[in-house]
This record gives structure tokens, sequence and C-alpha cells, in this order.
């Protein structure tokens, strides 16, 4: 093996920060990977499992959202619409989180409640990627900081429930 010119800039590429959306998009679609995931279950345990997987990943991700992510994009676009439906959204996604957090998943209401906290999660995570995304992508937010600020708080929640 040769030995590489100096390409520092190389080697520091593994703690290189995810730009904000990226980051977003790809929880986005590790949810819908889990959603998938209890269609295909079938016990009570597997599927008491990924529901509170969808949950924990659900939940921080809406708290990283409100608390960094849709205040920024809100103050950069100058946006009265955007923001403030996908915080009413949110709302509505705590509480079907609510009804089946910690919930034994005892037949097909509990079911048809996964069901339609998928429908829902995937309308929302529509309107961020065809609507707002590509607004604050096109804004002179700085994308990159605010990824960086976002993996931060992230982690600390993740911990916060390990
Ligand atoms: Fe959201
Ligand atoms: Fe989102």
């Amino acid at each position: 093996m040769q030995t590489k010119p100096d390409q520092s800039s190389q080697k520091a590429s593994t703690s290189k920060a995810m730009e904000a959306t990226a980051m977003l998009k790809a929880d986005h679609q590790l949810i819908s990977t889990l959603f998938k995931e209890y269609e295909k279950a079938e016990t009570k345990a597997a599927k008491k499992k990924i529901v509170s997987q969808i949950c924990l990943e659900l939940s921080i991700h809406a708290q990283i959202e409100e608390e960094i992510f849709y205040p920024g994009v809100k103050a950069v676009l100058k946006d009265k619409t955007l923001i403030p439906e996908a915080i009413v959204e949110h709302a509505t996604l705590k509480s079907l989180i609510a009804q089946v957090e910690g919930v034994e998943p005892d037949g097909e209401m509990f079911d048809a409640k996964i069901k339609v906290l998928d429908e829902y999660v995937t309308h929302h995570v529509k309107e961020e990627q065809e609507e707002m995304f590509p607004e604050a992508k096109a804004s002179n937010l700085d994308m990159v900081a605010l990824g960086e600020k976002m993996h931060a708080r992230k982690q600390a929640l993740l911990a916060e429930q390990a």
C-alpha cells in the first residue's frame, strides 16, 4: 500500500455533517421502512418492538424539526403557512403516537391505528419534501450549519432515551 499524498481533507470526512434536509429525508426513509416492517411482523412481540422504534424515531424527528429546522426555515422564508400547518400536523401525529406507544398490539384496532399513523406520516412527509424542503434549499439558509446543529441535538435526545 502506497502512502497517500497530503490529503487531510479526506480524513475528516467521517465526521462530515449532513445537510439539514438530507438528514431529515434519511429519517423519513427509516420511518417508512419501519412501517413496512410492521406490516410484515407476525407476533405481538415483534409488532411492539417496531412500534416503539417508530414512536421514538418520529418523536425525536418532530422535536428536532420544531426546535431547529422549522424556526430556521420560517425566519428565512418569512413563511406564514407551511410551517404553522406542519406544526399543527405534528400535534395530530403526537396524539396518534400517544394512542399506540407502550400499548399491547392486541388486534385489529391497534393495527388500524398504526395504519392511520403511517398514512398520516406519509402525507406530512410528502408536503415537507415536495414543498417545504425545496423552498428551504433555494433560500440562503446554511443547510450544513443547520444540519450540524440538528445532528448534535438528535444525539443528545437519543442519549437521554438510552
Ligand atoms: Fe415534520
Ligand atoms: Fe419530517
